[in-house]
């Protein structure tokens, strides 16, 4: 398999990619119809200061700004001075325009069951919400945590947040109540926004209890407020814990609006770093609404009259807070919401939405893509997908065969793909195909978008020339980016600005081929990439180190064809744990590392060895440990102190995959 996005920095990977010359130039027929033009690079690269203030008033500030910019590296505040409500951009603007009427959101149940959610409605539940949240005490600059399944309630919580000017800091309903403990500690979150359970995989899932178990340790969490979403038996304190739909329901369905400074905090969203402490990304409002919005606009090519837009991400990860909240809302987009997963109850379950709903753009992760290549054609052809006209991915690298299959099964050969690179830090859409505009190439980003810029370079920030690699830079602040790590000021300048003094780097290497385009290349640090979700290696170690049988652990990121990468831990037990027939360990194992993190971090596979290859002064060289990891020859052990431990390793493996 040629796969020059997931490849290393041998020279194999350079000549795989000189082979990927296939281009895909837009249609005439939607060129034309484009929102970007081809002259929008030229014109953000004339005055980028001017070009940005051009997309901020696509918005509705209360006050205009008096500068665009202050940049004292690496902070930054755009739009300084100016008066904004996001909530207010996302809802009241079109409801007073007159488009109260137009649907929101088209919910869909795992179970079946639909809403259908105007703007109008949208409104008034957001504005019933936003008043119970200043009835329960909530006030501008206070944190709420919400932890929800993938409902309506949940953006309309988030927005209700924004409405009053509270920061919200969404908890992906996977994670764990240790997870959630840990975020709630690191934000002091006041309020915590749940829901019974949801549903999942045909059942119905607990999400309370898991409230309930972290509430248990030490916070300033005052009140939950919660869902009835399935209707299972829930415990209750009631001292502390309230049902959204006996406080909200009965709130008055208007609510007036206050505005807030563009730098207000809008919210955190926890990203794995490459500590076992995650970093609580802080974004704030008018920034970071403006390059949501915009992009939304050029890169999804979004006709709010005519499109139904789905994006497949959970509410709790950056793409379903700026593609599925704040940037689609704020464009007027009908958007499809769906709860549950996609083999449920049968393969076909998203084309099926995709047919139902006339959906026309569609924005998803490539392993998601994957695992439908691997399902077979059969289940795409059964249904009606000709109402599709745009795809998007994101997450991940995508590889060239993924890609092939995404334009020809699900696109007929008939849309644009864009391939969106970004971060949870960058808040918005970075490098991408403009639609309409480029020629794309399977498997490439492309380039900066209009307004950005990216840069790849070498060790001394030196830009590579065309057909090489390096590091991925941003080397110009822009609107969206993430105003610093919530309480750690240090950990901000140190993690994203001291690799190269001043400049932001991604962590992620990059290669420009012989034309310039950017093809990803994966992180270069310690952050696995495991189905487009981050997991820092070290964060999966300190999990299982937390258990008591295991002395010590070593994690690496794996290929895998599936989910991009899959997490391979190394474990050495204590002294007097037996390492043979430890199939029951490696399990218990594995839990541990669920219950810790989630679900999403569990190890793919647990292998007890006797020793971990370390250098002499200590550190494991992690490289040897992913050679073993993808079964290949294992590379130069040179530096390593003891030159037998990987022989050891390899012989005396013991173990285990994942057959969950
Ligand atoms: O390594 C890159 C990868 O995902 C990382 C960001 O992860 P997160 O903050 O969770 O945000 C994911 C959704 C925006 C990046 O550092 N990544 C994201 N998109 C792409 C990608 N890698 C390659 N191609 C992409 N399109």
């Amino acid at each position: 398999m040629s796969n020059p996005s997931t490849g290393d920095s041998s020279g194999d990977s350079i000549e795989n990619l000189s082979q990927e010359n296939r281009h895909f130039p837009p249609s005439p027929a939607f060129a034309a119809q484009a929102n970007a033009k081809s002259d929008l690079y030229a014109h953000a690269e004339k005055d980028r200061l001017a070009f940005w203030e051009e997309q901020a008033r696509e918005l509705t500030w209360d006050k205009s700004w008096e500068t665009v910019l202050e940049w004292n590296s690496p902070y930054a505040k755009w739009f300084v001075g100016g008066k904004i409500n996001a909530s207010v951009n996302a809802l009241d603007r079109h409801v007073a325009a007159g488009r109260g009427d137009r649907v929101a959101f088209h919910f869909e149940g795992e179970p079946g069951d639909t809403r259908t959610i105007t703007y109008a409605q949208m409104l008034a539940d957001v504005s019933k919400a936003a008043h119970a949240l200043t009835q329960i005490g909530i006030k501008a600059g206070d944190r709420v945590a919400i932890y929800m399944p993938m409902i309506p309630e949940a953006a309309v919580a988030m927005l209700a947040c924004a409405r009053i000017g509270a920061v919200h800091s969404v908890v992906f309903g996977g994670f764990s109540a240790d997870a959630l403990l840990s975020r709630i500690q690191d934000a002091d979150a006041k309020l915590v926004i749940t829901a019974d359970g949801g549903f999942r995989k045909g059942a119905a899932f607990a999400l309370k209890p898991a409230v309930d178990e972290a509430l248990k340790g030490k916070h300033n969490v005052e009140k939950v407020l919660v869902v009835k979403r399935t209707g299972q038996e829930t415990a209750w304190n009631s001292d502390r814990d309230i049902w959204w739909h006996e406080l909200v329901d009965s709130q008055s369905s208007e609510h007036t609006p206050e505005f807030f400074d563009s730098e207000h905090p809008l919210f955190i969203l926890y990203t794995s770093g490459t500590t076992a402490k995650p970093k609580g990304i802080f974004h704030t409002t008018g920034g970071y609404l403006t390059q949501a919005a915009y992009t939304h606009r050029v890169v999804f090519d979004i006709k709010p009259e005519k499109d139904v837009y789905w994006c497949t991400a959970d509410v709790g990860w950056i793409t379903g807070h700026s593609y599925v909240v704040y940037g689609p809302l704020i464009n007027g987009a009908t958007q499809v919401m769906y709860e549950g997963t996609p083999d449920t109850p049968h393969k076909g379950r998203m084309f099926e939405i995709v047919a139902k709903y006339g959906v026309t753009i569609l924005y998803t992760a490539p392993t998601l893509i994957r695992t439908w290549m691997k399902w077979g054609d059969e289940f795409p052809k059964a249904h009606k997908l000709s109402s599709l006209r745009l795809l998007g991915s994101v997450g991940e690298p995508i590889n060239p065969e993924a890609w092939m299959w995404y334009r020809e099964v699900i696109g007929a050969n008939n849309c644009p793909i864009v391939d969106t690179w970004w971060q949870t830090e960058t808040g918005a859409i970075m490098i991408s195909p403009l639609p309409g505009v480029t020629s794309t190439k399977p498997g490439s980003a492309m380039k900066a978008i209009p307004g950005i810029s990216a840069v790849v370079v070498d060790d001394n920030a030196n830009p590579v020339p065309n057909g090489h690699g390096g590091f991925l830079i941003l080397d110009k602040p822009w609107p969206s980016m993430l105003r610093g790590v919530w309480g750690e000021d240090e950990r901000y300048k140190e993690t994203y600005w001291s690799r190269f003094k001043g400049i932001y780097f991604a962590g992620d290497g990059a290669k420009l081929d012989d034309e310039g385009a950017i093809w990803l290349m994966g992180r270069v640090d310690d952050v696995m990439n495991v189905s487009g979700h981050r997991i820092s290696t070290t964060e999966v170690e300190s999990a299982l180190v937390s258990h008591e049988a295991v002395a010590e652990a070593a994690v690496v990121g794996a290929a895998d064809e599936m989910t991009g990468q899959g997490i391979v831990a190394f474990v050495i037990l204590r002294g007097g744990i037996p390492h043979a027939g430890g199939e029951e360990l490696v399990k218990e194992l594995r839990a541990h590392v669920t219950k810790e993190i989630g679900a999403i971090a569990r190890p793919r596979q647990i292998m007890v060895v006797a020793e971990l290859p370390k250098t002499r002064s200590g550190k494991i060289m992690r490289r040897l440990l992913k050679d073993v990891a993808e079964n290949r020859a294992v590379g130069d052990a040179t530096t390593l102190a003891d030159p037998n431990v990987m022989k050891l390793i390899s012989e005396g493996l013991n173990s285990s995959k994942d057959e969950d």
